[in-house]
């Protein structure tokens, strides 16, 4: 099969036309071996069977074992204990990168041996810059993963965290103009915290939330729809919150093409790019997006909870200052010292100068700790580019559901076992594939991908998703993961 070819076709929209042997191991593995970022796996610390059972700390790291003697059976394949398990939650919490550990050490051993002076020295041999200036390192590495200057995006806080700093000077609502667009299925805290805005400027969410619905029973909500929802809106609106990419049904939103629209209707944009950041390719500053917000723990890989990022577009960052008085004007915002100019932060006298950029969205000092992991993580996508990365994701993520629409086709029931809800368009999605199975099969499907060693995730009651991320997945994981699953549905239909 052409790999380059077939990309294409998914990259404008077509299907990938597999040949009739695409069901087969073979296929599988002669895809892996034509995989220009194969060798990026080998940057990860994949979990294996055993260290999924793990009750314990051992000091043991899962895979370290499986490459010595120990682990080999006598046939010198690797034991089934010790084998990696078939990671398909990187929506969710992506793998370890091995280079988190390094700069996580790194960061241990800086603060023991030269402690407050770790904010302003480097050592070296070190893959950290000074406390004082990770956050903007991070910043840099993150540039090209969102298609942004460095200076429009601020490491700082946790997602909703941001969400709330970002509509704390973003949501300005007037008597007139008062409402917020959202979806009809936010992931909770984005809804808590849009609610909560809402009811923190003294109105009413029944009044002011405007959440756009899908059209049909494939939970598809189409742009020409949010577009006239947007126009339906307009006069009323003050910001537009969406997702990027919507965490259930796995649907990527034309974010260039809604932005475009509803800024020319006077609506502020924002996004959240919880799944989208490092998944799909993005360019915030060229399609002009007011403030976006993301976490990094999803296909960014630096660890549960870690620190997040947020673009802010330069016009929104600019300082400028007053002729007469010399005040510095800039866009209003909840502040904090580390908001503060570099050149006065330390001055302590309480005049606030901010930080050109993004970076003077901040408030509070950011834990180097939390950036050590990030920047390790980050330092993954160095090694590559979001051009690559998705080449393969649209490949992988086509593979996955051919594999499943052939197994519905082959199915003899009268109901079939499930039916893929997110778009079959490539444009219109990420990695991720939401698959809603039949009533009452959920539990059993789980149990039966765990037992043999694969982890997906589960949204009650009946999906499951499936990210066969680009980065440490390959075609034979994906393949892995189809025989288990049509031998579980085939079970069901012989019971
Ligand atoms: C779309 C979306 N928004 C918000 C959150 C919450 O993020 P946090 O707890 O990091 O603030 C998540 C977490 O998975 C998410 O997927």
């Amino acid at each position: 099969m052409d790999v380059a070819a077939s990309v294409q076709r998914l990259r404008s929209g077509k299907s990938a036309e597999f040949p009739a042997e695409a069901t087969t191991l073979a296929f599988a593995q002669s895809l892996d071996a034509q995989d220009v970022i194969g060798h990026l796996r080998n940057e990860f610390i994949i979990p294996t069977r055993k260290s999924m059972k793990k009750t314990a700390l051992d000091g043991t790291i899962p895979g370290q074992k499986a490459t010595a003697a120990s682990s080999e059976t006598t046939n010198g394949t690797t034991k089934e204990e010790d084998q990696e398990i078939i990671y398909f939650v990187g929506n969710s919490l992506g793998a370890q990168p091995k280079a988190v550990r390094e700069y996580v050490h790194a960061q241990l051993e800086t603060w023991c041996s030269i402690g407050v002076n770790g904010h302003f020295r480097t050592l070296d041999n070190s893959p950290l810059t000074s406390w004082l200036t990770m956050a903007e390192d991070c910043s840099r590495k993150f540039a090209p993963i969102v298609g942004a200057s460095p200076d429009e995006i601020v490491t700082m806080n946790s997602l909703t965290m941001n969400l709330h700093l970002m509509m704390a000077s973003f949501y300005k609502p007037t008597p007139k103009r008062h409402k917020i667009i959202l979806e009809w299925k936010p992931f909770p805290s984005d809804h808590y915290a849009i609610e909560s805005q809402i009811t923190w400027h003294g109105l009413d969410p029944k009044k002011s939330m405007v959440q756009l619905t899908p059209d049909n029973a494939n939970f598809y909500i189409s742009t020409d729809q949010i577009l006239a929802a947007i126009d339906e809106h307009a006069e009323e609106t003050a910001l537009l919150l969406l997702p990027g990419i919507q965490y259930w049904s796995g649907q990527l939103f034309d974010i260039p093409r809604i932005t475009a629209h509803a800024q020319s209707l006077g609506i502020v944009v924002g996004w959240d790019l919880a799944h989208g950041a490092g998944n799909v390719e993005l360019s915030l500053h060229d399609w002009n997006v007011d403030f976006a917000c993301w976490c990094t723990y999803k296909y960014l890989n630096a660890g549960p909870g870690a620190i997040a990022g947020a673009f802010i577009h330069e016009r929104h960052g600019r300082v400028t200052f007053d002729e007469s008085t010399g005040a510095p004007i800039f866009r209003p915002r909840l502040t904090g010292w580390y908001g503060g100019d570099l050149s006065v932060r330390f001055n302590m006298d309480n005049k606030f100068l901010p930080t050109p950029g993004a970076s003077g969205y901040q408030c509070a000092n950011p834990s180097a700790i939390d950036m050590a992991a990030l920047s390790g993580a980050l330092s993954v996508f160095e090694k590559t580019d979001m051009k690559t990365l998705r080449d393969k994701a649209v490949l992988i993520t086509a593979y996955a559901e051919y594999l499943l629409d052939d197994m519905v086709a082959s199915e003899k029931r009268d109901t079939p076992s499930f039916r893929i809800i997110t778009p079959h368009d490539p444009r219109e999605r990420g990695t991720q594939l939401s698959v809603l199975l039949r009533e009452g099969l959920l539990d059993r499907v789980q149990a039966n991908l765990e037992e043999a060693g694969i982890v997906c995730d589960k949204r009650k009651p009946d999906v499951i998703r499936v990210a066969p991320v680009s980065m440490y997945t390959r075609y034979v994981d994906v393949w892995r993961f189809m025989e288990t699953l049509r031998k579980t549905l085939d079970e069901e239909e012989t019971q």
